[in-house]
């Protein structure tokens, strides 16, 4: 596996997004940076994060014969690779929040932004970009509900080998793509799902706020949520979010 290690950067997605574009990047390559000057979140946020001190990286991966409808289960593999890992660290707590925040608690700790390139309904490759706070004690006030490693734990983490604890990890998990085995990827991303059964005040698409309960997700990659009339409404991805 081929690793490139940069002082700073944009973007590791973009960086090698740029890569990937311009010449043969083997499948697996890896790009990290100590700092990126213009982290790139879900739905057009910024990721921002303190210099030196967490987890910043994006991962080349090639398909021949992932379909489009079928990317979300990426998504599922990389959430339970990185929330396998964290588990050693934080024993209790810890959750994927669908479609893949990984949660301490109520706070994130972890985030994942997959951008992939797509080919006569099939996705050619994926870049799964990874932002891991991991020795960061700070930050910023608009960021309220972020938490790091070594805020959990009380104690300094070291980031090289629980970046390669993630590497080994990931590429594990994407066996379970090449397989097909996607019975049992939505089995175990079910069952590490933030606030599965639980009733919650959820807001959807048109502002409107509800009370409802997680049940799991459908075979679309949709959220299920099932309401007070103990009817199921399906959400996709911008159609709903916590109150
Ligand atoms: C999210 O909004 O939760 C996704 C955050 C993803 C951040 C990572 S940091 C490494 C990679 N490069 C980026 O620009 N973004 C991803």
């Amino acid at each position: 596996m081929k690793i490139v290690k940069l002082n700073a950067i944009d973007s590791t997605n973009s960086y090698l997004k740029e890569l990937v574009r311009q010449t043969n990047v083997d499948n697996g390559t890896v790009v990290i940076a100590d700092f990126q000057t213009n982290g790139k979140g879900q739905n057009k946020n910024k990721w921002v994060s303190d210099s030196g001190k967490n987890l910043t990286f994006s991962v080349l991966v090639r398909f021949d014969s992932l379909k489009v409808e079928g990317q979300f289960y990426l998504n599922y593999v990389v959430s339970i690779a990185l929330y396998n890992v964290l588990k050693d660290y934080i024993s209790e707590k810890l959750t994927v929040k669908w479609p893949n925040d990984i949660m301490s608690g109520n706070q994130k700790i972890c985030g994942i932004l997959i951008e992939s390139t797509i080919k006569k309904s099939n996705v050619k490759n994926a870049i799964i970009g990874v932002g891991l706070n991991v020795n960061q004690d700070i930050f910023p006030v608009e960021v309220v509900k972020a938490t790091s490693l070594k805020k959990v734990l009380n104690t300094f983490i070291d980031k090289e080998k629980l970046f390669d604890k993630i590497l080994i990890e990931i590429q594990y998990q994407l066996i379970a793509i090449k397989k097909q085995e996607f019975k049992k990827i939505k089995n175990q991303y079910e069952a590490i799902l933030y606030k599965m059964g639980i009733p919650s005040m959820f807001v959807d698409g048109n502002e409107s706020r509800f009370l409802g309960k997680i049940i799991g997700t459908s075979l679309t990659g949709n959220l299920q949520v099932e309401l007070e009339n103990e009817t199921i409404r399906e959400f996709g991805v911008k159609e709903i979010r916590f109150a």
